[in-house]
């Protein structure tokens, strides 16, 4: 118990430095894109990456993929080297939502699930987790899509030991108020996109009766389900005020991550950012790259 609130006062400094750092940062005028950004490196490891999630600009209505940097590579969550098979990230984000587009090559696309919720990590997938706020998250959405129109994952997390063990989620409504999904295919692999309303990312509060163990989790079971605990207030720079809603946070946590399942019954776990776990657990909050939204 000491050493859980000692670890908690250290990551509240942690988070009021950062939480300094981002406002001197935007008081020094226009931010650049680049490792070590805003002082997230403190919280985030040596190895830290920051990610720049621009606006969206729309051709016809529909996002202008093409223009915006493409994230990869992904490593083997082991953290031991490449992937046999590429996938690349792509962000923005507009006054409502982030969107998200994954690309990913693939000779043998392997997913036989078609419906909403079902466990679709068990072969080929993405997966994006997310959560407002520069901290370390215990609470985040997770949102997967296989490659399967219809087949996505979309669950409300709560991770108090940065670890799959002890995990727990809330899975959100089928279909998914709030989230839009689209995949395809093309000659050399797949696509898809996740667009999340703003509304639903900033809302951390599931629905206790909802919580359960995610079938995910490794080892220890957890005999009470915690719901998550409403974090201490921290000042962190806005990107957008609303009437009457949650305020947008300009930084977030993040991660992506592909499970590549092959003919020959093997499968790969990859991150943007590697978890360093093996076996694979893409639950390691801490590993979440920084999201600046400019
Ligand atoms: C946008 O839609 C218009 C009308 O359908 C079409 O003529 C135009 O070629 C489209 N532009 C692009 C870049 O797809
Ligand atoms: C998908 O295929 C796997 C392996 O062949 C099988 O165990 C599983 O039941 C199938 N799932 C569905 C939803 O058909
Ligand atoms: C947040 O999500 C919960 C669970 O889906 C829902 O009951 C609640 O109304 C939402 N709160 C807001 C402010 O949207
Ligand atoms: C399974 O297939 C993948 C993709 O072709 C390949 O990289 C891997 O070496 C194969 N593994 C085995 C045990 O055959």
């Amino acid at each position: 118990m000491r050493l859980h609130k000692k670890r908690s006062s250290l990551v509240m400094l942690a988070t009021l430095a950062v939480a300094v750092l981002l406002l001197c940062g935007a008081r020094n005028g226009p931010v650049s894109a680049g490792p070590g950004l805003f002082g997230l490196p403190s919280l985030i490891g040596a190895d830290a990456q920051q990610v720049i999630c621009p606006r969206c600009t729309f051709v016809n209505e529909t996002v202008n993929w093409q223009i915006l940097p493409r994230l990869a590579p992904f490593t083997l969550a082991s953290g031991d080297g490449a992937p046999s098979q590429d996938t690349a990230v792509r962000l923005c984000h507009d006054t409502n939502a982030l969107h998200v587009r994954f690309d990913a090559t693939d000779i043998d696309i392997i997913n036989n699930y078609t419906t909403c919720n079902s466990d679709i990590w068990n072969l080929e997938t993405v997966e994006f987790f997310v959560a407002p706020g520069p901290e370390t998250p215990t609470v985040y959405h997770e949102l997967d899509q296989s490659p399967n129109p219809g087949a996505y994952f979309a669950s409300l997390i709560h991770n108090p030991n940065d670890k799959c063990a002890g995990i727990v989620g809330n899975l959100m409504s089928c279909p998914t108020v709030g989230v839009s999904w689209a995949t395809g295919r093309v000659s050399n692999g797949w696509w898809a996109t996740i667009v999340a309303d703003f509304d639903v990312l900033v809302n951390l509060t599931g629905d206790a009766r909802g919580w359960h163990s995610d079938p995910r989790q490794f080892g220890e079971q957890l005999s009470v389900l915690n719901p998550p605990v409403d974090n201490e207030p921290v000042e962190v720079p806005i990107l957008f005020e609303r009437e009457g809603r949650a305020p947008i946070p300009k930084v977030w946590r993040a991660n992506f991550y592909r499970i590549d399942a092959h003919a020959n019954g093997t499968i790969e776990y990859s991150c943007l950012h590697s978890t360093l776990t093996n076996p694979a657990c893409f639950h390691v909050p801490s590993r979440m790259v920084g999201l600046l939204l400019v």
